[in-house]
């Protein structure tokens, strides 16, 4: 297939570097203009990819994005008259809400929604760490993107495993829940995943889930705070020595993803009437120390 990754950070070059060494023709759109790219997935020989080729875009097949959410909209945007109705559209990122902002925009488009848990880090310009091997799922988000299941099995063939979800948005639902749970409470504390599982963190990660759970129900999805509960601590136990996302973009003082993440929940949780107080003061408190910094991005 022709692919273009939108966004080669550290998720767009794993994806890419297993993509290209599964024999697809594979280019980048990275932020640098220049015309060549070179990738090196940990030990692998480094590969070259072409970057920012108008005629590569033009005639994809499938464009995966993996730029973070915050910068979904204002990374995609100018690439939107230049892709072909018939490419497939792949949002690989964490957070909800980025790809509702241009429904109008993807409706000529096949539009599907990923979730991974596979875990890479850049390590420099070219290098790349692929630091934990997950899963990651993949679904519809309108009816074009529907008929595209297909695709489950060629990105399964690069960086398995890869399935089909029919109810991507329950498992997004999810993933917004632990990450609601875990990232604002590790960033403000800049602490590791594990240290979550102290008893001194369990009131608030039970308020937060308790209102995440009430959320997810009024949207009609069938998760109960339970399974969330039990999901949660799995999610920390399993990555107990790791640090979160956004522990390390407040840590590197960079811009985070709360505003699609809490910030996602706090604004459905006010269309449905939903009082929301813990995720309230984690939210304010992630802006607060990310307005104290003098550049955000
Ligand atoms: N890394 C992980 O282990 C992991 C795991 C699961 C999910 N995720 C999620 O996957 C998403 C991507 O994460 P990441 O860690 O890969 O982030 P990242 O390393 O910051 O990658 C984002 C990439 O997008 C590029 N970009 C930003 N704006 C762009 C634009 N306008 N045009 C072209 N490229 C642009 C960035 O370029 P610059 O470098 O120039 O800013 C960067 O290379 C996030 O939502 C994250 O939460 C990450």
């Amino acid at each position: 297939m022709n692919i273009v990754v939108l966004g080669p950070g550290a998720i767009g070059a794993l994806w890419a570097s297993h993509l290209k060494s599964s024999g697809h023709n594979v280019s980048l759109w990275g932020r640098s203009s220049t015309e060549q790219t070179v990738i090196q997935l940990d030990d692998s020989p480094e590969q070259s990819f072409p970057n920012q080729n108008a005629q590569a875009l033009h005639e994809a097949d499938l464009l995966l994005v993996t730029v973070k959410v915050w910068q979904v909209k204002s990374a995609f945007t100018p690439l939107l008259s230049s892709i072909s109705k018939d490419c497939i559209i792949v949002f690989m990122h964490n957070g909800m809400g980025a790809v509702d902002e241009l429904k109008a925009e993807l409706s000529p488009f096949p539009v599907l929604l990923a979730t991974t848990t596979h875990g890479a880090l850049k390590t420099s310009s070219s290098k790349v760490s692929h630091t934990g091997k997950g899963a990651t799922q993949i679904g519809p988000y309108n009816a074009q993107g529907a008929r595209c299941e297909f695709i489950t099995e060629v990105l399964n063939h690069s960086l398995p495993s890869v399935q089909w979800n029919s109810d991507i948005e329950k498992a997004l639902w999810q993933k917004l829940a632990i990450n609601c749970a875990i990232n604002p409470l590790t960033a403000i504390e800049q602490c590791n995943n594990g240290q979550l599982a102290e008893s001194r963190y369990q009131a608030s990660l039970a308020a937060v889930i308790q209102e995440v759970t009430s959320v997810i129900q009024a949207e009609e999805i069938t998760l109960s705070y339970d399974e969330l509960h039990k999901t949660v601590a799995v999610v920390i136990e399993a990555t107990k020595t790791n640090y979160s996302s956004m522990r390390q973009d407040i840590f590197y003082q960079r811009k985070s993803e709360i505003d699609f993440i809490t910030g996602y929940l706090l604004k459905t949780a006010k269309r449905h009437h939903i009082n929301t107080p813990e995720n309230d003061k984690l939210y304010q408190a992630i802006k607060q120390i990310e307005s104290s910094w003098i550049n955000h991005d």
